[in-house]
């Protein structure tokens, strides 16, 4: 008896004890979302990046995800303390690779690589200090860890080999080994985090791309710019006054060249470097009629601003109790973590600035270089450490201009040089000077898998050729823009090349309708703008590599780094060329693809090598794709003006696309205030195509008079 009450008494203490760390095991791991997991031993520092950011995640669009099982074996996971820092290890698979990280030059694929993301001006190497180093990364399995810490975090992506690894790479001599390697295959990605507190999100859905978007709309979804901020821009001589602005613009409509918004560079403020935030007065003395002039010539004013304020301005006595420690270029640092030195910058900015129409800022210098900026040992007065003003000082600027602009229910779109994890809804785009034309597309390729957004902008070239090349791979970016704040080139500055300029600025302008949906696709469901290929459905996935002929030269070149051909949309493959290619060879994925001049069958599943025509950059769309597309024009349009819609066709399949619309300059798409419309294609028995139009819901359509046309038939 007493045998058996013992057992009894064993059996349920066993149990008891299985069941008490089945709960812990199973406590590590929150649910946020359908696919959305917060590791929850360790909670987050009071500053950490989503927070500044001030981030607040889509659920209501996140739960309408299919449910998807946390994707990593939990027990592989681990995640430890010692001396005041976490040690963080992920499992990595032999055949798994990893992406994102923030906007590195680089590389695409992150394998094999270590980074200390620390938020600086880009440096030429891809070791995780450049503006916008976000602790996210993708894996092609499926899956995305976020680190939300503002941090100086290193990650270890599949570089080091643990003593304890449960599948420990093979052991070769070089004396004797042809295999042996340097770095031997590592089973893991390892973080190191200088902080005992952080916060880690797992990701998990169908596919890399449901990941990305899972990420975007985590943090509130991508910004929806005005439609304006799509068009194109310039940025003129940083000395130039109000009379060459004007006469700038002048020229631009009598070259027929477009122009939706200019750019002031240091030169509109009496003193910069530090800033005085203040009209030089000779060179502008009357900047409110002067933007006005802009305005009634359908052309918005963007200014270039540093967040250092310079003794003896205005804002310098009230904001010098809200200041850190230290100067930049003699320029106190504001510490904008504190709403009173929020509230002195944004009052200013708003009767001053705002207030007088302008549409957006430039926040330039926010991210290095070290000598430059404030040192770690800087103090500030919220608390807050130097090291995480220096991760965070970007987002907060974006947050707060944002905010401003939110507040008067107007969208901006500007440029900022410093972000980071949090930033997917803010109306800015990264640039830097570094002008690297191979190297800026595989920074635009990168953004795309960490809501970031880039312009590979346009300064000036050594070549016609070289002018031409950059400018159609910036026409195929967030923001059109030439910069020639030193230079003073004109888009007409090569006449060599002019016309085939011209024509894919016309043609940006033209693709408007497709690229503001494109848009609303990372407002509403998270897809970025620019999809690296490895993010395209059935481009790189197990079962579509037929993995039986591993020498194919296809599979071999999808396994590749591809950082030189990206997705703009759904439906348009962008090949940029760079100076001195005569051909280049493109990837199609799975299906037939065309030409998008012609409308042309390209090829299917291969790879084909272009004769790249200087006057075209290489495009194709999927069969079945469909591309909304106005008239070519030298403004965006307004609300209201109802302009004709030419819906291009390619290919032969039966296709439909859900095109996006609103007023294009307001909030009100956040009340509802916006449309969608269906494109359709279908065929008849005799295999004959027609074009219909279906409105499904709302009446904010700003289009008449729609044609289809079918390319190639
Ligand atoms: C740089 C910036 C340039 C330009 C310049 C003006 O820091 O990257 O685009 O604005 O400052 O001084």
């Amino acid at each position: 008896m007493i045998k058996i009450r013992l057992s009894i008494l064993f059996f349920t203490i066993t149990l008891l004890f299985v069941g008490c760390n089945k709960k812990d095991y199973n406590d590590k791991w929150t649910v946020i979302s359908k696919g959305i997991w917060k590791y929850n031993a360790s909670s987050k520092e009071k500053t950490n990046l989503l927070d500044v950011a001030k981030t607040i995640p889509d659920l209501a669009r996140l739960n309408q995800f299919e449910d998807t099982p946390f994707p990593l074996n939990k027990d592989s996971i681990k995640i430890t303390k010692q001396n005041g820092k976490l040690f963080l290890r992920f499992p990595l698979a032999k055949d798994e690779q990893i992406y994102g990280l923030g906007l590195q030059f680089k590389q695409v694929n992150k394998r094999g690589q270590i980074y200390n993301l620390h938020v600086d001006h880009y440096g030429g190497v891809d070791n995780g200090r450049t503006h916008a180093p976000v602790p996210f990364y993708v894996s092609s399995k499926g899956y995305g860890v976020l680190i939300n810490s503002a941090r100086y975090i290193t990650v270890y992506v599949g570089t080091a080999v643990r003593t304890d690894s449960p599948d420990p790479p093979k052991v070769y001599n070089r004396n004797k080994d042809k295999d042996w390697d340097a770095q031997p295959a590592s089973d893991a990605v390892e973080i190191l985090i200088p902080a005992d507190e952080a916060e880690i999100i797992v990701f998990a859905g169908k596919s890399p791309m449901e990941v990305v978007q899972k990420y975007n709309l985590y943090n509130g979804g991508g910004c929806l710019p005005p439609k304006w901020g799509l068009g194109f821009t310039y940025r003129t001589h940083t000395m130039f006054a109000d009379t060459d602005v004007l006469k700038e613009v002048k020229a631009f409509e009598e070259h027929g060249f477009p122009l939706d918004f200019i750019g002031l560079e240091p030169g509109w403020m009496d003193r910069s470097y530090p800033c005085s935030y203040k009209w030089d007065a000779e060179r502008f003395p009357k900047p409110e009629t002067f933007i006005k002039t802009l305005l009634q010539n359908n052309v918005r004013t963007n200014l270039w601003m540093n967040p250092y304020i310079a003794p003896n301005t205005l804002l310098y006595s009230p904001m010098l109790p809200y200041a850190g420690t230290h100067t930049v270029w003699n320029g106190i640092v504001p510490d904008y973590t504190l709403d009173k030195a929020r509230n002195i910058f944004t009052d200013y900015y708003q009767k001053e600035l705002l207030n007088i129409g302008i549409s957006g800022l430039k926040i330039d210098e926010c991210d290095g270089f070290d000598n430059w900026l404030w040192p770690d040992v800087a103090k500030f007065p919220s608390g807050v450490d130097a090291e995480q003003m220096r991760q965070t000082y970007g987002l907060l600027l974006q947050e707060m201009i944002t905010e401003e602009y939110h507040k008067k229910n107007i969208r901006t779109y500007g440029l900022v040089r410093a972000s980071n994890a949090g930033a997917t809804r803010f109306p800015f785009v990264i640039y830097n000077d570094y002008y690297q034309h191979e190297d800026f597309i595989t920074a635009l390729v990168n953004s795309g898998f960490c809501g970031l957004l880039w312009t590979p902008e346009v300064r000036s070239s050594a070549t016609g050729e070289e002018w031409l090349r950059r400018t159609q791979s910036v026409c195929f970016s967030p923001m059109a823009m030439i910069n020639a704040w030193s230079s003073d080139t004109k888009p007409w500055s090569y006449p060599d090349v002019f016309d085939a300029v011209k024509n894919i600025a016309l043609l940006r302008m033209q693709l408007l309708p497709y690229i503001y949906t494109t848009f609303a696709q990372y407002h509403f469901d998270g897809i970025p703008p620019v999809r690296p290929m490895v993010l395209i459905d059935g481009f790189i996935s197990k079962d579509k590599i037929d993995i039986s002929t591993p020498n194919n030269a296809y599979n071999q070149a999808k396994l590749k780094d591809i950082k030189d051909q990206y997705m703009f949309g759904d439906n348009i493959l962008v090949a940029p060329v760079f100076t001195g290619q005569k051909t280049r060879t493109v990837i199609l994925p799975k299906g037939k693809w065309y030409d998008f001049y012609t409308g042309r069958y390209a090829g299917e599943n291969e790879i084909i090598t272009v004769a790249c025509k200087l006057n075209e950059i290489p495009l194709y769309v999927r069969d079945g794709g469909i591309i909304p597309m106005i008239a070519s024009r030298l403004h965006t349009p307004k609300n209201g003006e109802h302009i004709a819609l030419e819906v291009r066709y390619y290919g032969n399949a039966e296709a439909k696309f859900l095109l996006y619309d609103d007023d294009g300059e307001t909030y009100n798409y956040e009340k509802s205030a916006f449309s969608w419309t269906n494109l359709t294609v279908t065929k008849d028995k005799t295999g004959k195509l027609s074009g219909d139009t279906k409105r499904i819901s709302g009446n904010v359509f700003n289009y008449k008079d729609i044609t289809f046309k079918f390319m190639g038939h």
